[in-house]
């Protein structure tokens, strides 16, 4: 487990220790106009303290129309300047790098509104949260508009100070929906083969490699199950050609099991986190696993044994921001716990049980 608190380098920056906090958007800080929020600030500086190397802050909207609702971050003009600049100015402070997480959401896009331009890459049809949604295939010229959306994000990200982004290529989002066969019926040089499918993908990442300096950091972070395992891992070295520093490997369009994954059953891993082992073996850049890591020891057991160069814990982070200190200190832990009905984060923290039993032990 020593390892899991040493340095990792990443590029020409270093990361004192190998512990990541993963984006994570929460509804509930309810974000207007794409402004940071106080209570973003005592988020992440509260993990910055708590001592993880690595913070991805949350999903950022490149474009208006590429937000999932208006509640999120936004990074497609100079409004949050100032707010960013400091925020990454005081988490460093703490000797915390941050990156932060680009995305456009594809036909999921301002989901409540029924008018939004809904891009997808052919048409799709769904129902997603109780609404019928329609996407429109883009067209060349929204591809292209994409890809610079990215790009000038990334520089804008650059310039306030962040050390990295983290490209969102997972969770059914635009890029997602691209990779995936499910969605993507495109009968030009987007669509059809998965070499045709992960075109416009690799000319996003250039297009960001172009403006940002060599020093500066582009990850990306993608499933394991787009289509199959196979696929994925063809994706992640064509990502890696492109010129990504880092793959952070989750779930992609369809959240099943790939069926391709020879996942023992006796795993202490999910499928997820196990599969981050693949990419390791595959890919000569650095690998983060993520999902369902939440004790020392585990996150300990993923670095020792290869299955990835850094780890993520995002539900474990939010219920104890120290996690990290707590854990070089061999001292005693709050943990998730798992909620069944769904994490408490995404709407609203206060009704964290476990965050509700933190409080009450530091209370009395
Ligand atoms: C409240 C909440 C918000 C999330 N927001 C994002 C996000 O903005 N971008 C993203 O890629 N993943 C997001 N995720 C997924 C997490 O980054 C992470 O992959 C997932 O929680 C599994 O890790 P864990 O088991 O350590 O919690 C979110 C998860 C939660 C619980």
């Amino acid at each position: 487990m020593r390892k899991l608190f040493s340095p990792f380098p990443l590029k020409k920056l270093v990361l004192k220790n190998r512990v990541v906090m993963p984006p994570v958007h929460i509804a509930g800080y309810n974000v207007e106009e794409g402004i940071l929020t106080d209570k973003h600030w005592l988020h992440y500086t509260g993990i910055a303290k708590g001592g993880a190397g690595l913070i991805i802050m949350e999903a950022t909207a490149v474009a208006p129309y590429g937000r999932l609702s208006y509640h999120q971050l936004a990074l497609w003009d100079d409004s949050s300047q100032d707010a960013f600049q400091r925020l990454a100015a005081e988490c460093h402070k703490y000797g915390a790098k941050v990156f932060i997480q680009l995305f456009h959401c594809g036909f999921l896009s301002s989901i409540s509104d029924p008018e939004a331009d809904r891009f997808s890459p052919s048409v799709y049809k769904t129902r997603y949260r109780g609404i019928e949604i329609t996407g429109r295939p883009m067209r060349l010229e929204d591809i292209k508009d994409v890809c610079r959306a990215f790009a000038e994000a990334s520089l804008r990200a650059q310039k306030y100070g962040f050390d990295g982004v983290e490209l969102h290529f997972a969770h059914s989002y635009l890029i997602s929906q691209f990779l995936s066969p499910l969605v993507n019926k495109r009968d030009d040089e987007y669509g059809g083969s998965r070499e045709n499918r992960v075109r416009f993908p690799a000319e996003l990442i250039k297009s960001v490699r172009e403006l940002v300096e060599d020093d500066f950091i582009v990850g990306v972070r993608m499933g394991s199950n787009e289509n199959t395992l196979r696929d994925s891992l063809y994706y992640a070295r064509i990502f890696e050609q492109a010129g990504v520093d880092f793959v952070h490997v989750s779930a992609g369009f369809n959240n099943d099991l790939p069926p391709d994954l020879a996942y023992p059953a006796d795993s202490k891993l999910s499928w997820i986190a196990y599969s981050a082992g693949m990419f390791k073996k595959e890919l000569k850049i650095p690998v983060i696993a993520v999902n369902k890591i939440t004790t020392p020891e585990l996150a300990g057991y993923v670095i020792d044994n290869g299955f990835a160069d850094l780890v993520s814990l995002a539900r474990a982070q939010l219920v104890d921001p120290d996690w990290c200190h707590k854990a070089q200190n061999h001292q005693k832990i709050n943990y998730c716990l798992g909620c069944k009905s769904g994490c408490k984060w995404f709407k609203d923290p206060s009704k964290c049980p476990a965050k509700f039993l933190n409080v009450r032990k530091q209370t009395g």
